[in-house]
């Protein structure tokens, strides 16, 4: 192993940090995300999801919908409003714990997490206001000196009716949990489940981030998919070991690099305001080991703030046990987007020249080795020449109503290969003069370069097989 040294340090961030620009640049180019409101200038940390990146997130959420609710038993679905009660946010606690610690330079005018600056010297993410002073902490831009610390409430706020004033005042919610937590009873009495039992929701959250970043990693408006399971209090260790190791398999599942994730348990000072445990799963992201989905033990938090500020009994009666109780919950929390961008990154791979596209030179191609369930389009039907368009698109049409296909005829083989191999595509087929006779089509897979020659009645089998669902 070479010895660590600064330099070498500095140039592997260097070169981390090229491969984000690589992974930005090709989003934009390839439409799988944009900057929103782009033409006005842009509106910081907000993300449009284009042609390819809709694909790709409807792909991620299809594989946990999959994995969280279709195959179980005892988890089922929920779609909850993002405008809730605002009373909700009193008893969740949002309202006065949902906050960050912000300071200003007094030079610049910049503003920062002080614990994020605290985190950056090596030191605890929490502290006291005190102790942040002491530690005599300045501008990483500037370094001018920062303001006193002050609790910035993260939620979105707006309106209701047409009146403006205090009465009126909602928030957009900043975690789709507590949608679920409100339909605690509805779902207890529709379903028939019994506990332990989970509800699935995946959609919008909202937070006033102070310092969002990193390209999709933390925005303002973001997607969360989330899956709450309420259990006897009794069993809530186990079942908290129980969906870290489903969580954590499912990644696998898709093609992360094992040893890029990690797990990393909360310190006591550092559990947000409703949590007995957490546990994150963390990516190795270019830049940096980061939060992928967090594993929360909440207790009976959630519940009883509930039954307190709503009124109405939300405990639980165990007809076997005999015995009464407001229900545990363990939540798995992740994003949908940071899971997208985190597929990207482990997608992302450079190779030698092998597409046979001469036109322009490149010293590398971009392989996106995205899982064949993942990619945004898992076949291209590339005829060879212009005159075979009725055949090769029936081939197409045929495909279509099954996966999402792209049909290409623009521009030399070489150069269709690469552009499908730069997306993730895990299959082309080049339709030839010979296929109008053989009724064959060459199948090309992305990953191994292999090529088979493939009866076209025989090729929904042939994708069905290879592609998985
Ligand atoms: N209900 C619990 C909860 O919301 P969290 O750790 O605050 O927990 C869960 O958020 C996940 O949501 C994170 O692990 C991350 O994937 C995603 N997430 C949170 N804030 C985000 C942001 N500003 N931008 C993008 N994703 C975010």
């Amino acid at each position: 192993m070479p010895k660590t040294t600064k330099k070498n340090q500095e140039v592997e961030s260097v070169k981390l940090s090229s491969i984000m620009e690589k992974i930005v640049s090709l989003a934009k180019r390839r439409g799988f995300i944009f900057q929103s409101s782009e033409i006005y200038g842009g509106i910081n940390s907000i993300y449009d999801f284009g042609p390819l990146g809709v694909e790709l997130k409807n792909n991620i959420k299809r594989q946990w919908w999959q994995s969280m609710v279709q195959l179980r038993d005892n988890v089922v679905g929920l779609d909850s409003g993002i405008l809730m009660h605002p009373k909700i946010w009193e008893a969740s606690g949002h309202l006065a714990g949902f906050t960050d610690p912000l300071v200003d330079c007094k030079s610049c005018k910049k503003r920062f997490r002080a614990d994020h600056l605290l985190e950056a010297k090596g030191l605890k993410p929490k502290f006291q206001p005190l102790e942040f002073s002491r530690e005599g902490i300045r501008c990483p831009e500037c370094d001018g000196e920062l303001t006193d610390i002050r609790d910035f409430n993260l939620m979105f706020k707006t309106f209701m009716g047409p009146l403006e004033d205090s009465a009126a005042q909602i928030y957009l919610r900043p975690e789709t949990a507590q949608g679920i937590y409100v339909n605690f009873l509805n779902v207890l009495s529709s379903v028939r489940q019994k506990l332990p039992f989970g509800i699935a929701q995946i959609g919008k959250a909202f937070r006033n981030e102070i310092t969002p970043g990193n390209f999709i990693f933390r925005m303002r408006e973001f997607e969360q998919m989330e899956m709450q399971f309420f259990v006897n209090p009794k069993e809530a260790d186990k079942w908290f070991g129980y969906w870290q190791a489903e969580r954590l398999k499912w990644y696998l599942s898709l093609g992360v690099k094992k040893s890029a994730l990690h797990t990393r348990e909360h310190e006591p000072a550092e559990l947000a305001h409703y949590a007995k445990k957490a546990l994150d799963l963390e990516y190795e992201f270019p830049f940096g080991q980061k939060e992928l989905e967090g594993i929360h033990n909440r207790g009976d938090w959630d519940l009883s703030r509930h039954q307190k500020f709503s009124g109405q009994d939300l405990s639980y009666f165990d007809a076997a046990a005999k015995e009464k109780f407001i229900p545990y919950i363990i939540e798995t929390s992740g994003g949908v987007d940071r899971a997208a961008l985190m597929f990207l990154a482990n997608a992302y791979t450079e190779v030698e020249p092998r597409s046979g596209d001469d036109d322009s030179k490149h010293e590398k191609e971009v392989v996106l080795k995205l899982d064949a369930r993942l990619a945004p389009i898992k076949i291209a039907i590339l005829p060879l020449s212009k005159k075979l368009e009725k055949d090769a698109y029936k081939v197409y049409e045929d495909l279509r109503v099954a996966w999402q296909c792209q049909y290409d005829d623009t521009g030399s083989i070489g150069k269709r290969y690469r552009r499908q191999d730069e997306i993730g595509t895990p299959y082309c087929l080049t339709f030839d003069f010979d296929s109008l006779n053989d009724k064959k089509v060459t199948v090309r897979d992305r990953d191994t370069m292999k090529q088979e020659r493939i009866a076209i009645a025989e090729l929904k089998d042939y994708l069905c097989t290879n592609l998985k669902l």
